[in-house]
């Protein structure tokens, strides 16, 4: 299970950039365009920040890239609740970039019922990706502290869909925020040709070491040990912190 671990938050957001900045290169090269899955929740933030800032912005080939959700909360796209809204005063930079709204695919998470909007972002990655799987070139992932990804929760019936790339899901009540989500399902996070799970800080030391310490054989119990991507391995990038030490490796 490939990892690398950054000093800290710092060296660990860089990090993600060249990441991102890497397969952005490789995708381009090979299919003419750059699909990029973005993580929901507080982690990928700073990551955000610095790719949508001088110098990184200018690095990135905006005009052939389309942007895409894991998940998203059931709020309007201005809810402060919403992975999309907490994205936006980043991606409006971009547009002077060569980033066209019609390259932003949002989660129409406000559209109501959830199962509604799932299945309107379901039929746009079908028709986006013209009948083939919805092979993310990145597809970046935060981790729960139940080891959820996306808005796939332990025990949830979400995690049993082997058809839909798109579903309606509700959080457990421990969740924040407790509203109803729109996620990914395995079948479409596993199609990406590269996951990168994202976690930060010393919160997340418990569920990561959990989540690195299983290896089967069996069924696991977090979410995220189900991520198998065809392509390969998920990356783990991850900062001291939240492998609770203050060294990186
Ligand atoms: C969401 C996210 C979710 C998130 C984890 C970690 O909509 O909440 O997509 O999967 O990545 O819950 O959240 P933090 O990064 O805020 O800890």
């Amino acid at each position: 299970m490939p990892v690398r671990v950054l000093p800290d938050q710092a060296a660990w957001a860089r990090a993600g950039v060249e990441l991102i900045l890497d397969a952005a290169r490789r995708a381009t090269a090979q299919r003419g365009r750059f699909c990029l899955g973005l993580a929901g929740g507080g982690t990928p933030a700073p990551v955000y920040e610095l790719l949508a800032g001088a110098p990184w912005a200018e690095m990135m080939p905006w005009p052939v890239c389309h942007l895409f959700w894991g998940d998203e909360r059931c709020v309007l796209p201005d809810d402060p609740r919403s992975n999309f809204g907490a994205c936006r005063h980043w991606l409006t930079r971009l547009a002077g970039l060569g980033l066209a709204a019609g390259q932003v695919h949002r989660i129409p998470g406000e559209t109501s019922p959830p199962a509604r909007a799932a299945h309107l972002y379901d039929t746009h990655l079908r028709g986006f990706f013209a009948g083939g799987p919805p092979a993310f070139d990145l597809l970046l992932l935060g981790l729960g502290a139940d080891g959820h990804i996306a808005s796939l929760f332990p025990h949830s019936l979400a995690l049993a869909e082997d058809a839909a790339w798109v579903l309606a899901t509700g959080p457990p009540p421990d969740v924040k925020p407790a509203v109803a989500r729109v996620s990914l399902t395995l079948p479409a996070i596993n199609a990406a040709h590269q996951v990168v799970f994202l976690a930060s800080g010393a919160a997340k030391a418990g569920i990561v070491a959990r989540a690195l310490a299983w290896s089967g054989p069996g069924t696991p119990d977090l979410p995220v040990s189900l991520v198998r991507p065809a392509h390969g391995e998920p990356l783990w990038l991850l900062d001291a912190q939240c492998l609770g030490n203050q060294s990186g490796s």
